[in-house]
């Protein structure tokens, strides 16, 4: 059963409250021809009712050749906002930014953030937003985790069905993602929960065996046969199979893009609301696989843009029954986290 307008907007008031929004605050709401109506009104409704000072900015959309079906996440670094002087203008004066358009990692995005406007995505339907309503204990959890992340050398990833995957990190930081903004220049995304890391360039090394179950965002489709990626100086050099590996070979090589085979962030989910038979349940064009990313024990593999290297084709791959290592102390056993208070060292 669909929710109701009343029921939507005391969802966000909810969120817009952990998101430290305050009487007087300005709230720009970012829409376009694509963003979900009831989510528009129910942002805007609970924002009034917390007293800011709320505007909605309709933005047209962007297309890009590549983009298989309308899905916003298909296609990375591009938004609506680049190179408009009015748009950015707007977001920095803004206290905060609902952004029901989607900007993620856009350079103009990261432009507005460093003025210390803080930011919060929503894009998925609002039953996805309402299983996975973040808390302050999501807070705490993924703080836990991105703790333990921030301070390796060296991650090791491995699995029964043959991942078995190594890399460098401390060249970029640990990210957190737990579903709201409440600090200045904070960009987050409702619903998330997991922990992210760009290793170091050139450094992942080893193989990845995508099995049946694991899930290839933007396809939105659950694996049905192994596929087997060789990596080699940070990239994939090989994608071996049968027709899931024939399908994502050929996904990949019609971007025409070699920073398509970047090894990108890597890290592992913390949200015990998500659920990994959601993308499953749902129509697939009407979500872009938030609860996938986020599940509980996944190992978030992605492939395609890092920083100095763009590309528009990324992939975000999380895996199930994965063993996760940073510095040789496990994260992640076979799918279930460890949480950060019951660590025990395993010897190298
Ligand atoms: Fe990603």
């Amino acid at each position: 059963m669909p929710l109701s307008p009343i029921q939507i907007a005391s969802m966000w008031r909810e969120v817009l409250i952990l998101s430290n929004v305050q009487a007087g605050e300005k709230v720009l709401v970012l829409t376009s021809s694509h963003s979900n109506p009831a989510l528009i009104e129910g942002a805007m409704r609970a924002a009034a009712e917390l007293n800011t000072k709320v505007a909605r900015l309709d933005l047209l959309p962007t297309w890009h050749v590549a983009e298989g079906r309308s899905d916003a996440t298909t296609i990375d670094g591009i938004s609506a906002i680049e190179g408009h002087d009015l748009a950015i203008s707007a977001m920095k004066a803004a206290d905060m930014v609902i952004d029901l358009l989607w900007l993620i990692h856009s350079p103009a995005q990261k432009e507005v953030l460093k003025s210390g406007t803080r930011m919060l995505l929503a894009y998925e339907p609002p039953e996805v937003l309402a299983r996975v309503m973040p808390s302050l204990e999501d807070r705490r959890r993924v703080l836990a985790a991105r703790n333990a992340y921030a301070h390796g050398k060296r991650i090791r990833i491995t699995s029964d069905a043959g991942t078995d995957l190594t890399a460098d990190i401390g060249d970029f930081p640990a990210n957190a993602e737990y579903g709201f903004a409440e600090q200045p220049g904070r960009w987050d995304h409702w619903p998330s929960g997991f922990v992210a890391r760009v290793t170091n360039l050139g450094t992942a090394r080893g193989k990845v065996v995508l099995a049946p179950g694991d899930i290839i965002l933007p396809f939105n489709t659950y694996v049905q046969s192994d596929i087997h990626l060789a990596i080699e100086d940070g990239a994939i050099t090989h994608i071996e199979g049968g027709f899931d590996a024939e399908y994502l070979r050929a996904y990949m090589k019609d971007f025409n893009d070699p920073n398509a085979y970047t090894v990108s962030h890597l890290g592992w989910g913390l949200q015990p609301k998500a659920r990994w038979t959601a993308i499953g349940m749902n129509d697939k064009s009407s979500t872009f696989g938030m609860e996938a990313r986020a599940f509980y024990g996944n190992f978030l593999f992605s492939t395609g843009p890092v920083a100095g290297r763009p590309s528009p084709c990324h992939l975000d791959i999380p895996m199930r029954n994965c063993s996760f290592f940073v510095d040789n102390e496990p994260m992640v056993m076979k799918g279930e986290v460890i949480p950060a208070d019951q660590k025990v060292s395993r010897p190298s």
